[in-house]
């Protein structure tokens, strides 16, 4: 198969690319603002080919997914406290840039969609979200996204499949550091010796997914020939607090814990019903948080 990824060049998008590499040939399609040039050559070298363009360009965008079979969407401004600053630079990127993907695929009659949407659709719920939960996003980059969802089922329509995938909280290596979460966040301060920076006092919970587990998502999307919405996560979620002692276990106790006051657009639960994907897409996160964790540590070390 032909599969074109936007925002391929980024943290999701390069282990993505990687994987589909083996198996098909992949283009990344990357205006490269968050991610570098050096990501984009190493897998160049493995056989991807790259266009460095913007979603916003429609033409380019158009030209660029010219026969192909499937596109993976990615490319987003993927910030929460940037889409607060400034909303209408990520609405337009995340909802229009979304809309021109779309046409690309009706023009070029690219037959699926792979759609990265996130768990910020749902704003806050106490209890697992299942993908009927109703939608209440906390913040602008939360409400993009489900815009960004709610074209693409509109104009699938007698065009293209689509699965749309609602991703919580993924970790691994290269994570973007400057918009990456609570994760790199803490690894960065471990690895500089200072205090693990806890917003709130630490009883938000997320739901973490490894960029293992995710990657196996998205192939599973890319084989159904059929259109849903799956949320992708571990199933379990944990809270910060918790999060930074296991760390501080990590770092044998040394390292020690300071408080800023909670985000207003801050989450303060989350947690994934995943029945659906299990069912439906055979998802079955299999790394577990504290070896991912652990993975993760020893290679930052
Ligand atoms: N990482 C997570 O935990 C997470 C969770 C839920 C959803 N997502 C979604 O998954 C997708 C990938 O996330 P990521 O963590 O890899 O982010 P990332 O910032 O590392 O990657 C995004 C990529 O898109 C590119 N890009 C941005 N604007 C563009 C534009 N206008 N035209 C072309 N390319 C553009 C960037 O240069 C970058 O390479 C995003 O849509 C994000 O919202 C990520």
């Amino acid at each position: 198969m032909k599969i074109l990824v936007t925002g391929g060049a980024g943290f999701i998008g390069g282990y993505l690319v990687d994987f589909f590499l083996n198996k098909h040939k992949v283009i990344i399609y990357d205006n490269l603002s968050t991610s570098s040039q050096s990501v984009v050559d190493a897998l160049i070298k493995k056989g991807a080919l790259f266009i460095k363009g913007d979603i916003l360009d429609q033409d380019t965008l158009s030209k660029s997914s010219e026969g192909f079979d499937v596109m993976i969407h990615l490319a987003a401004k993927s910030d929460v406290t940037e889409s607060v600053s400034h909303p209408r630079i990520v609405k337009n990127i995340n909802v229009n840039g979304t809309i021109n993907v779309l046409n690309s695929c009706i023009k070029n009659k690219i037959k699926k969609i792979v759609f990265a949407s996130s768990a910020a659709v749902y704003g806050d719920s106490s209890t697992a979200v299942t993908e009927k939960s109703e939608t209440k996003p906390l913040s602008p980059y939360g409400t993009s996204k489900m815009l960004a969802e709610n074209k693409i089922r509109e104009m699938s329509k007698n065009n293209f499949d689509y699965t749309i995938l609602r991703i919580f909280n993924v970790y691994g290596k290269r994570q973007n550091k400057q918009y990456a979460g609570v994760i790199s966040n803490f690894i960065e301060n471990i690895s500089k010796n200072i205090p693990l920076l806890i917003y709130g006092d630490g009883s938000q919970t997320r739901d973490f997914v490894s960029i293992n587990d995710v990657v196996n998502a998205f192939d599973a999307a890319v084989k159904t020939n059929s259109s849903g919405t799956y949320n992708i996560a571990s199933g379990k979620s944990i809270s910060v607090k918790e999060l930074a002692e296991i760390f501080r276990h990590t770092s044998a106790g040394k390292i020690q814990m300071t408080y800023k006051p909670a985000k207003k657009q801050d989450i303060q639960y989350s947690i994934a019903d995943i029945s659906l994907a299990q069912k439906e897409l055979k998802f079955n996160p299999k790394v577990n948080l504290k070896e991912g964790l652990s993975d993760l540590v020893s290679v930052s070390n």
